[in-house]
């Protein structure tokens, strides 16, 4: 009779495997992108101008938009914010995102950096 070997030579495999997929998934990918864009996966529940702002600025502005080494805070409060209309928003979302977006999603964008 083999069965009984078969079956203790399966779950060891079976074990191998997990403990691999373990591992790997332990890793979590390695390397942060330095280019973000719209296909990065969304987080949480954001919807509107916070996951577009998620998916798009804030590998350089912060997930909280108070900065990072890479790019000034832009805060709600921020003189950069604060100083400037929705629309001018607008307009410096237009030539300023890396991703190309369309007019719907600028509004919503520069409507989010504009909101507490
Ligand atoms: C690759 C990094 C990077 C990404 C991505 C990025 N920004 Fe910026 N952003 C910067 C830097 C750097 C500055 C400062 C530019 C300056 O002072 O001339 C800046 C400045 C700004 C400002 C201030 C403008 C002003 O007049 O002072 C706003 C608003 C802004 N970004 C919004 C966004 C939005 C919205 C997105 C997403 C669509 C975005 N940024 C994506 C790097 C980035």
């Amino acid at each position: 009779m083999n069965n009984l070997k078969n079956t203790g030579l399966r779950s060891i495999a079976a074990a191998g495997l997990i403990l691999t997929g373990i591992g790997l998934s332990a890793c979590g990918g390695g390397t942060p992108t330095t280019q973000p864009t719209t296909s990065n996966p969304p987080t949480g529940t954001l919807t509107g101008g916070a996951l577009i702002y998620s998916n798009t600025c804030a590998s350089c502005h912060g997930v909280n938009r108070t900065g990072t080494t890479l790019a000034p805070d832009i805060s709600v409060n921020s003189p950069r914010i604060s100083g400037k209309t929705e629309n001018a928003l607008v307009v410096w979302i237009s030539t300023h995102s890396p991703v190309p977006l369309s007019s719907a999603e600028r509004n919503l964008l520069a409507t989010f950096l504009k909101t507490p």
